[in-house]
């Protein structure tokens, strides 16, 4: 398993695990899963504060508990959507610095640590004070809290104030052949790592594509009508019939950490079997990746 830097030091598993779909309600499943991957040299697990209102984190951080002595491994999670537990709802977005340095103490309860390697802001948008979300953020860097800091946005304008006003060593975004719409952020990130969720496109780009695309893209995605989409993944497929190892080529083209959810053991192998095939892409092959799907670019929140 190859490994990649962030500029904070941290070292994360090019394919890394999304523990978002993991079964909160199959324990001994999550833990087979996690144990998978630990093995198989997976060493970065990203959740989220939010993630079943808490019970994600809980159940990922007692998991990985039992594995500390044997691997060295990086968690990496989120806050800023305020939520109440007992009643499983989502109260507010809150990016205000005191509501963040009381979630993070939440955060390093449920997870069980006494620190957080990676701690990303869940979203945000334009108008929030981004500065003081900048400080908070420095603040609990300073104090040992967390490691580092991220943000996970696919909003131009607030990926770039934080490019520019803050130390942030990651971004997330969904990224993938099809969703190519951070290609354009790509070219401005300098040293921040990116972090590519959504990567199999919800299975749309793997060997399961035909099923998938008929039970979770009816309607099409983004600017792809069903039958566009169908199109460019025959035509991914004409250049790589694994198209789980063509988003991963894909993706280590652009420096990125493969961040794959899966909900079963049987998929994470797969993803793992795919990424034993990932290639160095040469420049042709990744030109001719980006021939096969449209060019997109984001849309809203650019100015
Ligand atoms: N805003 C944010 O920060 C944000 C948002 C979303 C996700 N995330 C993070 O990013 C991670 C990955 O994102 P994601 O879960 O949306 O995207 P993803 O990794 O592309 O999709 C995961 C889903 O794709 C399906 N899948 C995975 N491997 C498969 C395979 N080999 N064959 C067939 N289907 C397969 C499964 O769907 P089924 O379970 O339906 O079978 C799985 O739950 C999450 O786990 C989470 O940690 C962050």
């Amino acid at each position: 398993m190859r490994n990649l830097n962030t500029k904070d030091g941290l070292s994360l598993s090019e394919l890394s695990l999304g523990c978002m779909n993991l079964p909160t309600d199959d324990k001994a499943e999550a833990e087979k899963i996690i144990e998978a991957a630990l093995s198989a040299g997976i060493t970065y697990f990203d959740t989220a504060d939010l993630y079943q209102f808490g019970e994600n984190e809980q159940m990922v951080g007692e998991i990985l508990s039992k594995y500390r002595s044997q691997y060295n491994f990086t968690i990496g999670t989120k806050v800023g959507n305020q939520f109440d537990a007992a009643k499983q709802e989502k109260i507010a977005w809150n990016p205000g610095a005191s509501y963040i340095k009381e979630a993070v103490k939440d955060s390093l309860h449920r997870l069980g640590i006494d620190q957080i390697d990676l701690y990303q802001l869940h979203g945000g948008t334009i108008e929030d004070d981004k500065d003081e979300t900048i400080q908070a953020f420095e603040d609990l860097k300073q104090d040992g809290v967390i490691r580092s800091y991220g943000i996970s946005s696919i909003r131009m304008n607030v990926i770039d104030y934080y490019r520019k006003h803050s130390s942030m060593a990651t971004l997330m975004m969904q990224f993938n052949p099809i969703d190519n719409r951070p290609l354009e952020v790509m070219e401005t990130l300098g040293d921040i790592r990116p972090l590519a969720r959504g990567p199999v496109m919800k299975g749309l780009m793997s060997h399961k594509s035909s099923k998938v695309l008929e039970e979770k893209f009816e309607s099409g995605i983004l600017d792809y009508s069903k039958d566009e989409l169908k199109e460019s993944i025959d035509a991914l497929a004409r250049l790589n019939s694994d198209l789980t190892a063509l988003s991963y080529a894909f993706l280590r083209k652009n420096n990125a950490v493969i961040v794959n959810g899966v909900s079963s053991l049987e998929q994470l192998n797969d993803n793992l079997k795919s990424y034993g095939k990932t290639e160095d892409l040469t420049e042709q092959e990744y030109s001719r990746i980006l021939k096969a799907v449209k060019t997109l670019k984001y849309g809203e929140h650019r100015i």
